[in-house]
């Protein structure tokens, strides 16, 4: 059967999001060599623009990694696993990322995702997210629509990012008709 409810969820989010254009050149601009872990991987969206490096996503959604899985290389891998529970040794990959995760869990648990993220990082983590702002009414009410409960402002999100990497870039930018949130930084050991 056709993964249809994450293939109508990009079919809405590609446009509102400009193609994801200002995610992806943060995502390449921070990136570093070598193997990289997506959490939250979604429809694998992302996978494109980490380059022919070899890429695993997870994801707790089965029919959002039938859709990654087709968009995966050889060499990649697409698995299901919960960010707060990461079937993955210590330090495993040098590069990290997430994006649009963090607002789907409460605070608990993404504090505890982002402890796994960093514990099975080698090298460099990179966090994006939604953030919350005194929102014009059009932003609002996407918001609102979001199956995310949980989109914070950037002060909570730095908050739950700083006690297990060290920021060293932040950043506020735009994707389509949203607001988001880069930080970017080493693991805490
Ligand atoms: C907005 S989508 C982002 C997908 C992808 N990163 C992208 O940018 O296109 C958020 C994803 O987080 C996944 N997710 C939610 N809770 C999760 C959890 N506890 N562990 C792993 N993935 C989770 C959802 O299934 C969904 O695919």
């Amino acid at each position: 059967m056709l993964p249809l409810r994450p293939l109508l969820s990009d079919l809405a989010r590609l446009p509102l999001e400009a193609r994801l254009r200002s995610v992806r050149q943060r995502l390449r601009a921070q990136a570093i060599d070598g193997p990289a872990l997506e959490v939250g991987c979604g429809t694998g969206l992302l996978r494109a623009a980490l380059g022919a490096r070899p890429w695993t996503g997870v994801d707790v959604d089965g029919p959002s990694l039938e859709l990654a899985s087709g968009r995966s290389r050889p060499g990649d891998r697409v698995l299901a696993a919960d960010a707060t529970d990461l079937p993955f040794d210590d330090a495993s990959f040098p590069l990290v990322i997430t994006h649009g995760l963090l607002h789907h869990l409460d605070d608990a648990e993404a504090a505890a995702a982002l402890a796994e993220m960093a514990r099975v990082c080698s090298g460099r983590l990179v966090v994006m997210d939604l953030v919350r702002d005194e929102a014009p009414l059009l932003r609002r009410a996407l918001y609102a629509a979001d199956a995310g409960r949980h989109i914070r402002f950037a002060s909570a999100l730095h908050a739950l990012c700083a006690p297990v990497m060290q920021v060293e870039s932040q950043e506020l930018f735009r994707s389509g008709v949203n607001r988001k949130i880069l930080l970017a930084g080493a693991p805490r050991r």
